[in-house]
């Protein structure tokens, strides 16, 4: 029962109810008008703490696909947050507004306190460096549906996967289905967290490999995931710059690249894929930011448990 629960963590839904949304999302795309009026007469606030262009206009798209309505704001300066105002007394306050909240947050821990003091679902669309659940959701309907499953794979995970949100979430996630592998691709300055790998990949026996370079990967991968070196959680600028670039997925690279891979990334991407790649039937960047957008609308339906 997904009515009224909030999703901070990728794990708060067990993966019977994911499979639910991911089913949900499956009829919504094949038949988008018997779903236009499903919200009607729900809001949706939308409390974006930090820029975004995909997840907070993904959320707004779908609530009105669903025929529900949209409140909030795009940064801090515009709400009382600017006064001195807590996460705790906006959402509280929020809560008497909106039946639904997303929110995002800098600070690691921010949608999980919004969580506990509103009286409505919150959905996390990104807290600092630690987790994003609903790209991970856009992640597993993107693998799931062009992939045939999210079993069986092997996952190229690269670039910044120190402070990419995105990787910790989807690591977490597909660790929980059989038989996946990692390969780890990352400078060393930007390896996965520690207790990523203790608490998630090695605590449940998934194999994985630490790698420095792409070529070393490219053959063995069913997907490959790229991310962006992330400037905004770099205290020391000179080491952004000296790792910004680090990988660059070109032409190239791609042809040893097996002929059923996928090229994935959460976006924005900075320069990470070279834009020859777009034109390979291969890169699902955009497809994935679609099915972000579907995935969220069959999540927030689930969540004020109108279906
Ligand atoms: N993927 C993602 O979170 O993009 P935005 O930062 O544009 O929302």
């Amino acid at each position: 029962m997904l009515k009224g629960r909030s999703l901070i963590d990728p794990r708060d839904f067990s993966v019977e109810e994911l499979e639910e949304v991911f089913e949900l999302a499956e009829k919504i795309i094949k038949s988008p008008e018997d779903f236009s009026k499903m919200c009607s007469g729900k809001i949706l606030a939308t409390l974006f703490y930090e820029p975004s262009t995909r997840t907070r206009l993904s959320f707004e798209s779908a609530m009105l696909r669903l025929g529900g309505n949209v409140i909030g704001f795009s940064e801090a300066s515009s709400s009382s947050v600017s006064k001195g105002e807590t996460i705790a007394d906006t959402v509280r306050t929020v809560s008497c507004y909106a039946d639904v909240i997303a929110m995002r947050h800098p600070l690691e821990g921010s949608a999980k306190i919004a969580s506990l003091y509103s009286h409505i679902p919150v959905i996390n669309a990104g807290d600092g460096g630690h987790q994003h659940p609903t790209q991970t959701l856009t992640d597993l309907l993107t693998i799931r549906t062009l992939k045939k499953g999210l079993s069986n794979h092997v996952i190229g995970l690269c670039g910044d996967l120190k402070y990419g949100r995105t990787v910790h979430s989807l690591i977490k996630a597909m660790s929980r289905y059989n038989n996946n592998k990692f390969i780890l691709i990352s400078p060393e300055e930007l390896s996965i967290p520690k207790y990523i790998k203790r608490e998630v990949l090695e605590k449940n026996n998934i194999p994985y490999e630490e790698v420095r370079t792409l070529e070393e990967a490219m053959d063995k991968v069913d997907i490959i995931y790229m991310t962006r070196i992330q400037r905004e959680r770099f205290d020391n600028k000179e080491e952004y710059e000296r790792l910004k670039n680090s990988y660059i997925l070109d032409n190239k690279k791609m042809s040893i690249a097996k002929e059923d891979a996928i090229v994935m990334h959460p976006l924005p991407r900075v320069n990470e894929i070279a834009y020859e790649v777009d034109d390979d039937n291969r890169a699902c960047y955009f497809k994935q930011a679609k099915f972000g957008m579907y995935v969220r609308m069959a999540l927030i339906a689930k969540v004020l448990g109108v279906i």
